[in-house]
């Protein structure tokens, strides 16, 4: 744990601290992002020299380097004060005080939002869903993630601050995270030693081989048996119907399939530990207590698809966890689990590298975290081709979410018909959900698909609830009349977050959160969504204000049809979802608000000319305008 430096440029020490983060990562500028993440650890903040170093080193155009540092919410070009403070601005935080919180934290320390007090010590800000919901509201202090902000645990935060204290002194209970699991089931109650799934895949593999061996001489004499041995496994994912848990849901078995196909020099498995989606929080806690099952199942892709490398993507918010993925990962390959010949199998080669984002929600989506992964700000990619044929450095890779990748592991053991055995017919398995917001006992809930709405607000005891959003801001918000409705690819799917509100809760705001979200994690890349979002943003502030009118209303359902036609990825498709189906469920929250069923202007014209008033010293009531409304 690094405490961020002071914002000067030491020439000796500092160029010495560049020089190594470089020569760690082999001056290869596919880890451009990795290295400005380090160099900023050391340093605080990513100085001019730092950069120019960089990229003189990388070999690179200085203004690329800018624009990457330049592009990711954790990485700063200007000084960012010594400590940094952000405050996790989900919905679920604010419900749960965040604001009131930031503002006194503020206060007290007499700082602005935003600005990097005058000392140099602190600055204060807020950032997207941290991954806490079940726990807020969350706070990262120089990237480190604390739960359960309160008055108490700030003030302990503030004196620690002024005090001076290095990060590494701060008592560790303020960095205690709960796994918070609530209801177990194959995945959260998974008991597998580190390893059995990658065992039990080889020896599927042999079996199949040995069959073969002995089919062979009856009837097909000179097929090697063993080269049939992956295929095997395939088989049973695909058998099993497993489809991705990332959100859009791609069967896995065809995904991996297609990757097995595609020439290649070498083969990749990505695994997407991102999790940005606000309201999602369950690959954090198969990250901190599954990362066995996890890297089983990555290495079970490999042998599926004759992949040589994996690459974790664990989102920048998540930092915390590296150390300990990292000693996993060593334990590992102490164990011959990974490396050459994994378990004795001659030619199996596979490892597994971690990359850290740092903070940018797009580069969840695959292709934006396949260029993350090259070294590049996170913009998706156009289409086809598609990672399994074109994916990191150009090569076949799949990139699968944290959970599929656990749920692999579990059919490698147990096989696809005992998988398909759970769930419903086009939904096989089992769902973790997120559940946060107005409930009694927030965490995870793992149910075989096909859990109803209702059941699951009955478990964690919610009560009064108006309003359930499925699978975050990209995802839907339903009503009571709906809370029969099934989790289910065939009825409400979702990549986790199961957000809930009671009748006290104002259906308008929680829209509005959920769209200044994408205004602030729009790329920029296409003008529908950079300019579709911003203007979207200001009409539900026209909106807030009592500004607005059925004008509006329509401007809101126009754009959404616009960012749905024209938008580049899925970011700028969904980015109006929240305010469409709270429009079409809660309208009252909407129409309460609107001062006029016609266009009412929000530019306030006699407001405009209060400057004239005071230039010309009028103030009869002559010099002022009666707008109409
Ligand atoms: C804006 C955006 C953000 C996304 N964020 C994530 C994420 O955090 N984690 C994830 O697994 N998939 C995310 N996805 C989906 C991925 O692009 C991809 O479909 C997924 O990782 C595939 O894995 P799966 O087949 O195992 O679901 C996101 C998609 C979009 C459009
Ligand atoms: S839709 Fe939005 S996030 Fe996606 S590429 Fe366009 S600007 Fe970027």
């Amino acid at each position: 744990m690094s405490n961020a430096a002071l914002a000067s440029w030491d020439n000796a020490g500092d160029e010495g601290r560049v020089l190594a983060t470089l020569d760690r990562w082999r001056n290869d500028p596919t880890h451009l992002v990795q290295v400005l993440r380090e160099v900023q650890e050391h340093l605080g903040w990513l100085p001019p020299p730092a950069l120019s170093l960089v990229a003189r080193k990388l070999v690179l155009p200085l203004a690329a380097v800018r624009g990457v540092a330049g592009f990711y919410a954790f990485l700063h070009t200007d000084p960012a004060g010594r400590y940094q403070v952000l405050f996790s601005d989900n919905i679920t935080d604010r419900m749960q005080g965040s604001e009131r919180l930031m503002e006194s934290f503020c206060s007290q320390l007499w700082v602005e939002p935003g600005k990097v007090s005058e000392d140099g010590l602190v600055r204060v800000d807020r950032t997207s869903c941290t991954g806490l919901c079940d726990q807020g509201p969350g706070l990262l202090v120089n990237g480190w993630a604390i739960p359960g902000a309160s008055p108490e645990r700030l003030a302990v935060v503030r004196e620690l601050i002024l005090e001076n204290r290095p990060l590494e002194d701060w008592p560790h209970e303020l960095f205690e995270i709960a796994d918070n699991v609530r209801r177990r089931h194959v995945l959260l109650g998974s008991d597998l030693r580190p390893g059995e799934a990658v065992r039990a895949a080889l020896e599927r593999a042999a079996a199949v081989g040995r069959e073969l061996a002995a089919n062979e001489r009856s009837w097909r004499e000179g097929i090697p048996g063993d080269s049939q041995g992956p295929l095997a496994v395939l088989r049973e994912i695909e058998l099993s119907g497993l489809r991705g848990r990332g959100g859009a849901g791609f069967t896995t078995g065809a995904k991996w399939s297609a990757c097995r196909a595609a020439p290649a020099h070498t083969r990749y498995v990505v695994c997407n530990a991102d999790e940005g989606e606000p309201g999602t929080f369950k690959d954090r806690v198969l990250l901190s207590s599954h990362a066995d099952l996890l890297f089983d199942g990555m290495t079970v892709a490999a042998f599926c698809v004759g992949a040589s490398e994996g690459l974790l993507y664990l989102r920048g918010e998540y930092r915390y966890l590296l150390e300990s993925l990292e000693a996993v990962l060593e334990r590992r390959r102490a164990a011959g689990l990974l490396g050459h010949n994994v378990l004795g199998r001659n030619g199996f080669d596979f490892d597994i590298r971690i990359h850290v984002g740092a903070g940018s929600y797009v580069c969840g989506e695959e292709s934006a975290l396949l260029e993350s992964m090259e070294g590049r700000r996170g913009i998706p990619r156009n289409r086809p081709p598609y990672p399994v044929t074109a994916g990191y450095l150009g090569q076949p890779t799949i990139v699968n979410n944290v959970e599929t990748l656990c749920a692999a592991a579990l059919v490698a053991v147990h096989g696809g018909e005992w998988f398909r055995s759970m769930g419903t017919p086009r939904s096989s398995g089992t769902k973790i959900l997120s559940v946060a917001g107005d409930c009694a006992r927030p965490g995870l809930y793992e149910y075989p698909f096909g859990v109803t709405v209702a059941e699951v607000l009955a478990d964690c005891g919610a009560e009064r609830t108006l309003a359930v959003q499925v699978s975050g801001p990209s995802g839907h918000c339903i009503d009571a009349g709906e809370f029969d409705r099934r989790i289910a690819f065939e009825d409400l799917p979702t990549a986790g977050a199961f957000t809930i509100f009671d009748d006290s809760r104002d259906m308008f705001e929680v829209a509005r959160n959920y769209v200044d979200f994408f205004v602030h994690e729009s790329c920029g890349f296409c003008t529908p969504c950079r300019v579709g979002t911003s203007i979207l943003q200001g009409i539900m502030a026209k909106i807030g204000r009592g500004r607005g009118s059925l004008h509006e209303i329509e401007e809101m359902t126009r754009l959404n049809q616009v960012l749905q036609m024209s938008a580049h990825c899925g970011l700028g498709h969904t980015a109006c979802n929240p305010v469409v189906d709270t429009l079409k469920r809660f309208r009252p929250a909407f129409e309460r608000r609107l001062q006029s069923l016609r266009f009412a202007p929000d530019f306030d014209l006699d407001g405009a000319l209060a400057a004239a008033r005071r230039a010309t010293g009028r103030d009869d009531p002559g010099a002022y305008l009666e707008q109409e409304t």
